[in-house]
């Protein structure tokens, strides 16, 4: 026989053994550990493109059920075939039922053992059935699986809106310098849920940063000794070598620097540049830099500075407790969070609110950082009146905007004519992630 042959001829032994392999179907019976001396269970699943769904049992009806086991059963699954398109049932490294659905095949059933504590997850292998068709089996005592406890709930890495420096103004060219600090920091991300953020400057989204076209900047990025990243920047606006990122890879300790000529006026985003760079921008590294024009920008009565990102976290939003990031979920770029400025619903609270009169004319920075998600910016109450976006200061390339897409790794310049008094509302108009995710803002006009 064949190395394969044999290999085969084992696993059919195996199955045989485990009782698994009834009416012709095949089966796999992978070892998780010992071998089990807890009880058998039997857990059947209808497959669906939407989900599995539980037939029979506690979890009859129910969409991607959670599947309850002692510590070290034998559990067998069979999966049925529901709508007439392939899927299997897989838990990495320890089982993977055939296809149903395929040449006939109805159903497929599959035992195996598991250990004495752990959670896994099932899932569908079948290329993009993963999002819809997953769910958890729960293994031992673990069944709550929860988070660990929430940390530094008295904390935030809010950006106040109007945390931004003044105009350039009307002065040449000059020689100008920015010390940028690279903060890892634990902090709230909602009500009960905390989140370590990676920032520059301890809040999110980064500083906005304004230079004059023309002006020689030099960038300090600094890491500090208490960073467990290495972290660095990459400027839009910057004729350089990665933006600058190949000169600001910064290991916890280091401070890099370089220059530049700011040679493009307009609005650019910058945002760390450092391994997993989409982590890196979703735990909060973007930031602004504005480029102004010879003789300053137009002269407004408020200027205000949002930054958007998403955020991928092991539990939903709601969990109580500390989030930890999911690669997984950002891979499948489905995120629990989208957020303006740093938390769930930052701008809707009494002093980070963006508050302006009557008659006036606020400028609004935005930016987003993604890494993934673009924004649909609308203003409920109110259009966009003037967008400079992907453009220099000479002119707006839009007027009275209903909804803006701003895509990942871009930021522009909005000017609204406030000409009421009352509440304007600051969305994501693909509006789950305004009324489920957390993207929420409130500007009061008096
Ligand atoms: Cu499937
Ligand atoms: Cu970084």
């Amino acid at each position: 026989m064949s190395n394969q042959t044999q290999t085969l001829g084992l696993l059919l032994l195996i199955a045989l053994a485990s009782g698994a392999l009834a009416g012709g179907m095949t089966a796999f019976f992978m070892n998780q550990g010992s071998s089990p001396s807890g009880p058998e269970i039997e857990f059947t699943l209808q497959a669906f493109i939407s989900g599995f769904v539980g037939v029979g049992g506690d979890i009859d009806g129910k969409t991607n059920p959670d599947l309850v086991v002692p510590a070290n059963a034998k559990v067998t699954i069979k999966l049925l075939a529901g709508d007439g398109m392939p899927h299997d049932f897989t838990i990495d490294d320890l089982v993977q039922t055939d296809l149903v659905a395929l040449s006939g095949n109805e159903e497929a059933t599959a035992t195996f053992a598991v250990g004495d504590e752990g959670t896994l997850i099932y899932y569908c292998s079948v290329p993009g059935h993963y999002t819809s068709m997953n769910g958890k089996l729960i293994i031992g005592e673990s069944t709550a699986d929860s988070p660990d406890p929430a940390v530094n709930l008295d904390k935030n890495v809010i950006r106040k809106p109007n945390d931004i420096p003044a105009p350039v103004g009307n002065r040449s060219a000059t020689n100008v310098e920015f010390t940028i600090i690279t903060e890892e920091v634990t902090a709230k991300l909602d009500d009960g849920t905390s989140f370590t953020f990676w920032t520059f400057n301890g809040a999110v989204p980064g500083p906005l940063i304004r230079v004059r076209v023309g002006d020689n900047a030099t960038i300090h990025l600094k890491n500090p000794s208490t960073s467990e990243h290495t972290h660095s920047i990459d400027f839009h606006a910057v004729n350089k070598d990665g933006g600058g990122a190949a000169f600001t890879q910064a290991k916890p300790g280091e401070t890099k620097s370089f220059s530049f000529i700011a040679e493009w006026e307009g609005v650019f985003i910058y945002h760390c540049a450092s391994p997993h760079v989409p982590t890196h921008i979703s735990k909060g590294m973007y930031g602004t830099i504005s480029v102004e024009p010879a003789g300053g920008l137009l002269d407004v009565d408020y200027e205000f500075y949002v930054g958007q990102n998403e955020i991928y976290t092991k539990y939903p939003k709601g969990t109580q407790g500390h989030q930890e990031f999911d690669d997984r979920k950002q891979l499948e770029e489905n995120p629990d969070y989208v957020i303006f400025n740093g938390m769930v619903n930052a701008l809707t609270l009494g002093e980070y609110s963006l508050n302006v009169t009557i008659n006036s004319t606020v400028r609004l920075f935005f930016a987003v950082g993604g890494p993934n998600i673009i924004s649909n910016f609308h203003l409920i109450g109110g259009v966009w009146n003037r967008v400079y976006y992907e453009t220099d200061w000479s002119a707006p390339n839009m007027y009275n905007a209903e909804t803006i897409a701003v895509v990942p790794g871009s930021a522009l310049a909005i000017e609204i004519d406030i000409t009421r008094t009352g509440k304007f509302i600051l969305v994501d108009h693909a509006l789950t992630r305004t009324f489920d995710k957390g993207a929420l803002g409130f500007m009061y006009a008096t």
